[in-house]
């Protein structure tokens, strides 16, 4: 992939985060969901790829645009696999909180796992702690590796994770070794990618959520050196085999790095719709403009370039119209 293909990428979650945005803090996930998906679409049609949408916003019966199977890009240019979260947390713009983003990543033809949309086990670290935890293994023990490998004492550890009921087991386990937990209403894509953002103060990052998500968060990681280890949960046996469908004749096999996203170039592009751990929001400015966040990062020169952006309004709706 050219590596102007990042600085490319940048311009569709710019205008996806500031097509949501204007939904953020009214209460209405979908127009928030909607508006991102649609601007993003049509911004793809400037980049110079051939995209085909492996991650997107569902079946082709399911999602209008950007559709599993949907050809991106101006169809010039590399062949590569595109996967997308036009908004990476539908609720919290709706209800005006943190961590929303517009997120994408893009890696060479057949790189990246077609995720089905399923949840996902995930244990995700950063770069200190790569190689050296297994999500098979008991969290205590991943946790005393961590405070170890980290020369941190182990109630020091902070462990980030989605607030949901289904974690309460994990969630009595950090209790009981006494680790600090930091909760995410909703947004696992930042959430997965924080304990390799030193920044962050997050070690470490368990619990399930989307599979697709998993794979965004995997790109990023990949990006920045650090490691996710996934787990597909099928709920029955309709996903079960839709997981067989895909090729992975063990659902239940522990997907790598490689598994998610390749051996080769990943680029991974984000940009703030609600202020979050490592991206600001989009800003309203005096004479109709906007400013927005972005990370950009490419895996194979681990580059990553934060890019803050001042967009005309006036201009970008011509180019909604
Ligand atoms: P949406 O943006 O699609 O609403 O997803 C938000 C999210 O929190 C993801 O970040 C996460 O992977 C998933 O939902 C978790 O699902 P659930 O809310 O069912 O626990």
């Amino acid at each position: 992939m050219e590596r102007e293909l990042a600085l490319e990428v940048v311009r569709v979650t710019e205008m996806a985060a500031l097509s949501a945005a204007h939904w953020m803090g009214r209460g209405r996930k979908n127009e928030a969901d909607e508006a991102a998906t649609t601007a993003m679409r049509r911004m793809f049609d400037t980049v110079s790829i051939r995209g085909t949408v492996v991650i997107g916003e569902g079946e082709m019966d399911e999602a209008p645009m950007l559709y599993i199977g949907e050809q991106v890009g101006s169809l010039q240019g590399p062949e590569v696999d595109v996967a997308v979260d036009p908004l990476e947390g539908t609720n919290i713009v709706a209800r005006g909180l943190d961590n929303a983003i517009s997120v994408l990543a893009i890696a060479g033809k057949g790189n990246l796992l077609h995720a089905p949309d399923m949840y996902m086990e995930k244990l995700a670290v950063g770069p200190a702690l790569v190689g050296k935890v297994d999500i098979n293994a008991p969290l205590e023990e991943t946790l005393q590796i961590a405070a170890k490998a980290q020369k941190k004492n182990i109630s020091d550890l902070t462990v980030m994770m989605l607030d949901r009921e289904r974690h309460d087991t994990i969630v009595k386990t950090l209790r009981r070794v006494g680790v600090r937990i930091k909760f995410l209403t909703d947004g696992d894509v930042a959430g997965a990618i924080a304990p390799a953002m030193a920044e962050s103060g997050i070690d470490l990052f368990v619990g399930s959520g989307g599979a697709p998500e998993g794979v965004l968060a995997a790109a990023a990681l990949k990006c920045l050196g650090g490691e996710l280890q996934g787990r597909l949960m099928p709920g029955n046996a309709v996903e079960y085999q839709r997981c067989v469908a895909m090729g992975l004749s063990d659902p239940y096999k522990v997907l790598t790095m490689d598994d998610m996203v390749g051996k080769d170039d990943v680029i991974f592009a984000a940009t703030g719709v609600t202020s979050g751990s490592f991206l600001q929001g989009v800003r309203y400015l005096p004479g109709e403009r906007a400013e927005t966040h972005s990370l950009v990062m490419r895996a194979k020169t681990r580059t990553i370039r934060h890019i803050q952006t001042q967009h005309y309004l006036p201009y970008k709706q011509i180019l909604k119209a």
